[in-house]
């Protein structure tokens, strides 16, 4: 494995059951908290993006986990970066789409006028667990008539198959977890 990669996975710690008994989570704080291997993330992110992907018109980031590599990844590539938020927190004109958690229902919403038709977006978050959070997003990047270029993420808990959620839109992930 790179080292650079090494220097990202090494900082990712797991927690047995939380948020909930059986849940093992993936806590992205240490690497956060490490500007080196922060640093070595965001160059990661930035070289597949720009090595594997046409240039890109907008990074749009997932509330809120995603807010924390969208806008440095943006800056990096020098784009603009668009919030899709929980229900309730955006103003103004709106898209909404609802989608199911482990408990109950949550929505995603866009501002309307966050992209233009047919302007390129890489949505960013920092895991895929069962897709439905990724897919909602996806929905609201289709409803504004844009083209999603890739559903990035840092962590995919590949066991829970969220990538199937996807179908069609290109996905990629930095570590995989079985
Ligand atoms: C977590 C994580 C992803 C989502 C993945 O967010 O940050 O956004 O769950 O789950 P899924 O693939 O099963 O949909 P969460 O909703 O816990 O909120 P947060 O980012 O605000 O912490
Ligand atoms: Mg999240």
């Amino acid at each position: 494995m790179e080292e650079r990669l090494r220097a990202v996975r090494a900082r990712v710690r797991s927690f047995p059951d939380f948020p909930v008994p059986g849940v093992l989570f993936r806590d992205i704080s240490p690497l956060l908290k490490d500007p080196v291997a922060f640093r070595a993330l965001i160059d990661l992110l930035e070289d597949h993006l720009r090595t594997s992907l046409p240039p890109i018109d907008f990074i749009a980031g997932l509330d809120s986990r995603g807010f924390l590599i969208g806008p440095p990844l943006a800056q990096r590539l020098g784009v603009g970066f668009v919030p899709i938020r929980k229900k309730g927190k955006l103003p103004g004109p709106t898209e909404s789409v609802s989608y199911t958690l482990e408990y109950g229902e949550a929505a995603l919403e866009i501002q309307s006028d966050a992209v233009e038709p047919g302007q390129k977006v890489v949505i960013v978050d920092d895991l895929l667990a069962t897709g439905g959070t990724m897919r909602a997003a996806c929905e609201l990047v289709k409803r504004l008539k844009a083209e999603i270029l890739e559903c990035l993420v840092i962590i995919e808990l590949k066991f829970l198959k969220g990538v199937e959620k996807l179908e069609s839109v290109p996905f990629f992930s930095l570590l995989q977890y079985d």
